[in-house]
């Protein structure tokens, strides 16, 4: 059967696609890329915001006009089905089911139900979570030079504005054995870096092994033939351990890179936020990564307007920002969602507010990444190819200072044909905000 499978939401979304794709495909469906041949289409929606939800939503209507032509079963999957399933069935009739994660064993029972190839539903096993396994069948939608590796489900954190840990539950560590078995089958199809994602990287096995386990999985991961480099993000600074630091700065396959989500830069917002840290926590977080790595590249993402967010907090978040000058920097407006302690809060800001206060943010970060970029100018850096871009007959590629997605990019020409994956040499010449731009060295 003809399959059309649309995944959106973050990266660890990705990777539960990814292995729906692989149970699909090893019982014989085929992936298809055009809407109106597929027989059956899966949306692996996201929902922790409602900015998220409503583009979930907006794709899971598009498709549903497919149910008119020769699609027979349409599925929503991933978090929306578990936050607002029942209204998904009960608003868009084209929905034939949902199923949540924790019921993904069952995917290839569902589909071949809808479609007419088994009848009985209650054929259906009883619910049950994907097994490692799974995961080794999955097929990376990435480039085939790098993956995602999804070290853990779910999240043990009690942060007052989110939503995730009553979508994914509990904290749950894949086991070192699963981990290191599927990313030995992810280098022998081509992979070379492997981008580490989980709710909190940095708690790694503490709940399967008693203590967080990130450093030991680390040295495991960068024994495996072909790997190059392996990068954490999504690591909290509350969690991060003296074995990680030392790990990191001592093993040249692990990048010098560290996404550290701090979500705030002042205590008393960071308190109301449910954080178990303060700004002092952070800072000296970072020093001890900068001190254990001078070349470190510190990526964050922040939420401007939290409930109560005085001028004088924000103030102090600015400073802050300006003490530490990340790298790199995301900034979210607080968005309200229903079932959170923050969205009964009192002191809710208004969106010109919000809106102001994450523009603001963002000049001042982006003045300090200029900045940055233009002190690279004369370094050389080790750049792992991701393509070519013809029309601007040139190739782009990351360097350990970049994860895919969410940073910049190095540009450079070469007059020898370039493969993706290939590791080059490249000088820097310039640089914007975020891009760098680059001679290929011989
Ligand atoms: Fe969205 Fe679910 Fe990821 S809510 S951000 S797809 S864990």
């Amino acid at each position: 059967m003809n399959i059309y499978f649309l995944s959106l939401g973050c990266d660890k979304n990705l990777v539960d696609s990814e292995m729906l794709l692989g149970l699909l495909a090893e019982a014989g469906h085929q992936l298809v890329f055009d809407e109106e041949e597929a027989d059956a289409i899966i949306v692996n929606t996201c929902s922790f915001i409602a900015d998220a939800t409503d583009e979930s939503v907006q794709q899971t209507l598009r498709l549903a006009e497919y149910k008119a032509g020769r699609c027979k079963a349409l599925v929503v999957a991933g978090c929306m089905a578990v936050r607002y399933g029942e209204e998904t069935l009960e608003e868009i009739p084209e929905v034939d089911a949902i199923i949540t994660p924790d019921e993904y064993k069952s995917i290839v029972h569902l589909i071949d139900k809808l479609s007419g190839t088994r009848n009985n539903l209650s054929e259906l096993p009883n619910k049950q979570p994907a097994d490692e396994s799974d995961y080794l069948k999955r097929i990376p939608a990435t480039p085939q030079h790098f993956a995602y590796l999804k070290i853990a489900e779910g999240c043990d954190n009690c942060c007052t504005y989110c939503t995730i840990p009553s979508i994914r539950g509990r904290y749950i560590s894949r086991s070192i054995e699963g981990l290191v078995s599927e990313a030995q089958v992810l280098a022998k199809k081509g992979v070379k870096e492997l981008i580490l994602v989980a709710q909190d990287t940095a708690l790694y096995g503490k709940d399967l092994y008693g203590e967080p386990q990130l450093h030991v999985l680390l040295q495991k991961l960068s024994n495996i033939d072909g790997m190059i480099r392996l990068r954490i993000m999504y690591c909290y600074p509350e969690h991060l351990t003296d074995e990680l630091v030392s790990e990191m700065a001592n093993n040249p396959k692990v990048c010098h890179y560290l996404d550290m989500p701090i979500q705030h830069g002042c205590s008393s917002v960071l308190k109301r936020m449910g954080r178990q840290g303060t700004s002092e926590d952070i800072k000296t977080a970072v020093t001890k990564l900068r001190d254990a790595m001078p070349d470190i590249v510190l990526r964050t993402s922040i939420i401007v307007g939290f409930p109560g967010e005085t001028d004088e907090e924000f103030d102090e978040l600015l400073q802050f920002i300006r003490d530490i000058r990340f790298d790199r920097l995301g900034v979210f407006a607080y968005s309200r969602e229903d079932g959170t302690p923050a969205a009964k809060m009192k002191g809710q800001l208004t969106k010109a507010v919000k809106q102001d206060r994450l523009k603001q943010l963002m000049r001042l970060q982006q003045r300090i990444s200029a900045e940055k970029c233009q002190a690279l100018i004369g370094q050389e850096l080790e750049v792992v190819v991701d393509g070519y871009l013809p029309a601007d007959g040139i190739y782009c590629g990351r360097s350990f200072m970049d994860s895919y997605d969410v940073d910049g990019l190095v540009f450079f020409e070469s007059d020898r044909e370039l493969m993706a994956g290939e590791l080059c040499r490249v000088k820097v010449t310039g640089g914007s905000e975020y891009d760098l731009k680059g001679e290929l060295l011989p």
